[in-house]
């Protein structure tokens, strides 16, 4: 095994230009074969529709380096088929799962030696990219895509990693309409956070949760990852809505805890009635992992939501279960990991 000379264990969670990426095109009803590309640069035409209308997806999985020196990719299958599901929503070009798949083993092969080595509680984050790249003025689907695949080695999201956030919620900001894109990973749904964000971070809190758009009544998700709470009785609880992104980690997750005999419930929750019945609170996603929020705010009212300092015993059994699987420091019963050739 040979790594770039970085500093693994001061990684945080920004771009690290890598040896290349991979780029694919769509025109005439079909994809290309795809190549590596090392310019992290792209010519892109002055009136694409990603530019203009905003047709975009995205997608966030992490490669690991193992215990026993495998490179594994944790269920990129799921993130293939919500990518789908974008893309239809979007009108554009899908990229079948097969092809979305294969663009992930190349660029990770021709980037191996960035994947953090195992111990330094890195990983290699996999970020594919799709969209409209012809000229598009008329608003309407766009009649050539672009799909590419680039990687950048991360640590932590949150400096101090499993050390608790304080989130807000912002009333006068919503996330996603009931009928809109928030189930789907399209790039607007996160411009359209930066407001909320930015308002967040000058009060002092690194994180918003968004309340249900139509009554405000129901928690949604936190700006960049899905909501999940342990009741003071030892539930698993996390939100039911069309409007929430469906999170790999939080079906992990789910899966996890059930696992671990926890009762595990997917049903909505009323912000101000179930608060403070909360004994820890998460935010849960690829790049955040397990992030405990330990208080949230809403009008002035601060409720505790978990310990001021560390992490509550059962997001810790959550997290180490997890970050165990991908590590291949404890059994992968669920066939999550695929392993990939480097
Ligand atoms: C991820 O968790 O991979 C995401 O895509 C969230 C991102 C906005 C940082």
């Amino acid at each position: 095994m040979t790594t770039v000379n970085l500093d693994w264990a001061t990684l945080g969670f920004s771009y690290i230009q890598t040896h290349c990426h991979i780029q694919y095109t769509w025109k005439d009803g079909k994809w290309d074969e795809g190549k590596l590309v090392e310019s992290p640069y792209i010519p892109i035409h002055i009136a694409a529709a990603a530019l203009h209308y905003g047709q975009e997806a995205f997608e966030g999985m992490k490669a690991f380096r193992q215990k026993n020196g495998d490179v594994v990719l944790f269920r990129p299958q799921e993130n293939a088929k919500r990518m789908y599901n974008t893309a239809e929503r979007i009108c554009m070009a899908p990229v079948p799962p097969e092809m979305f798949i294969d663009a992930c083993r190349r660029v990770i092969k021709a980037n191996a030696d960035y994947i953090p080595p195992y111990g330094t509680g890195g990983s290699l984050y996999i970020r594919p990219l799709l969209f409209g790249s012809a000229p598009q003025i008329g608003v309407a689907p766009a009649k050539e895509y672009t799909f590419i695949v680039l990687v950048t080695p991360v640590g932590a999201y949150y400096k101090g990693g499993l050390q608790p956030v304080k989130a807000i919620v912002i009333d006068h900001y919503d996330r996603a309409a009931p009928m809109g894109t928030g189930h789907v990973k399209c790039g607007g749904n996160y411009g359209a956070s930066l407001a909320a964000h930015v308002e967040a971070a000058k009060a002092g809190y690194p994180v918003e949760l968004y309340l249900d758009a139509k009554t405000h009544t129901y928690i949604e998700e936190f700006s960049t990852s899905n909501f999940l709470g342990i009741t003071k009785d030892g539930k698993y609880v996390t939100p039911d809505s069309p409007s929430v992104l469906p999170s790999v980690t939080n079906m992990t997750l789910c899966q996890v805890a059930a696992d671990m005999g926890m009762p595990v419930e997917r049903r909505p929750i009323d912000f101000e009635k179930e608060i403070d019945g909360f004994a820890e609170v998460a935010a849960c996603g690829t790049a955040v992992v397990v992030t405990p929020v330990s208080s949230i705010e809403r009008n002035g009212v601060v409720h505790k939501t978990g310990p001021e300092t560390g992490c509550g015993p059962t997001l810790e059994k959550l997290y180490h279960a997890v970050q165990g699987i991908q590590y291949g420091e404890l059994p992968d019963t669920h066939n999550w990991n695929l392993k990939i050739e480097v």
